[in-house]
């Protein structure tokens, strides 16, 4: 857990203000939503594309009991060595340098779009044939004419993989005021592109109770400009207690989290079927914890993704 990535990009952490306005209630810890924001002559796409449709779900409808909704196995279309590359652990630093292809790095990649001089940059999740999971913050309610653009296992470039525009975002409204709205962070951005019949993608599952086994990867700032996708493994995550008995809001854990890592997913080790699981994206960071937004109502939207725009 390294405290300094939370001091990092005080400027987007104002440009966020206006927008989520974030005031620290008695049992919350003054969490961000951390996006990268960088000036606009680095990014990547500013030419205007598709932009999308804003879908706003009904929260109640989606509290019914967590379906299980099934991940695809992708082909490992261009096996390399691993190629894996320990950073020095300097006060606690617990992420490292990604650079595999397969399974399921090719499931993660990184969400960018452009407004006025500058540019944004999340992380996000395949969890569908067209479907990617990343957090609500990490596109904009208020202006509908901006173009996000998804690009799979990137790292200082394309690498040969193909980049897709976000036609639908299905999501709930709300504020995010404190630590159990969190839970609510979450969205299913639907893409003008099946990557995930060509790179897999994960499945998605309800959290209970604890583990310490999470992966997580994400495009941090503070490490590698959000460049390069970043991993931390061996996670522990848990249930808030004070959101409904833990039944809702994030989950809660240890990861280390810096700008750009926003929407990046959670999951475990293959399970007994052999498919990776997403449980949740990041959502917000501390300087003591990182929550991931997921849980019953993301998982039953990712099906309802799934069942309408298949
Ligand atoms: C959202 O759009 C508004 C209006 O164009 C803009 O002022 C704001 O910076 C945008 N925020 C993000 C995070 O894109
Ligand atoms: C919350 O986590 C505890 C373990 O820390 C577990 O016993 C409990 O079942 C969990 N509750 C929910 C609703 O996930």
């Amino acid at each position: 857990m390294k405290v300094g990535a939370y001091q990092t990009s005080l400027l987007a952490l104002a440009s966020l203000r206006s927008i989520f306005a974030l005031p620290v209630l008695e049992r919350d810890r003054p969490y961000r939503h951390p996006i990268a924001r960088i000036p606009i002559s680095s990014a990547l796409t500013t030419t205007p594309g598709i932009t999308p449709n804003l879908h706003i779900l009904d929260k109640a409808n989606l509290l019914s009991e967590g379906t299980v909704v099934p991940g695809l196995v992708g082909p490992d279309l261009n096996p390399t060595p691993a190629r894996r590359q320990k950073r020095s652990v300097i006060g606690g630093e617990s992420r490292y340098l990604q650079t595999k292809t397969g399974n399921p790095w090719d499931y993660v990649g990184r969400l960018e779009w452009a407004v006025g001089t500058s540019g944004y940059r999340c992380s996000g999740a395949l969890v569908g044939p067209r479907h990617l999971a990343t957090a609500r913050h990490c596109f904009n309610t208020t202006n509908t004419a901006i173009t996000y653009t998804f690009r799979p296992n990137y790292n200082q470039g394309a690498n040969g993989y193909t980049a897709a525009q976000v036609t639908n975002i299905l999501y709930v409204s709300g504020s995010l005021t404190d630590t159990c709205t969190y839970g609510d962070d979450w969205a299913v951005m639907i893409l003008n592109q099946r990557l995930g019949d060509k790179y897999g993608y994960f499945g998605a599952k309800q959290f209970t109770g604890t583990t310490a086994t999470f992966w997580h990867e994400g495009y941090p700032y503070d490490l590698g400009n959000s460049e390069r996708p970043y991993v931390e493994q061996s996670i522990s995550g848990k249930n808030v207690s004070t959101c409904n008995s833990g039944t809702t809001g994030p989950i809660l854990t240890k990861a280390d989290a810096s700008d750009g890592q926003s929407g990046g997913p959670l999951w475990l080790l293959p399970e007994a079927d052999g498919v990776r699981y997403t449980y949740g994206v990041l959502s917000a960071g501390s300087t003591t914890d990182t929550l991931f937004a997921g849980r019953t109502a993301f998982v039953n939207a990712v099906a309802q993704a799934r069942s309408q725009y298949p």
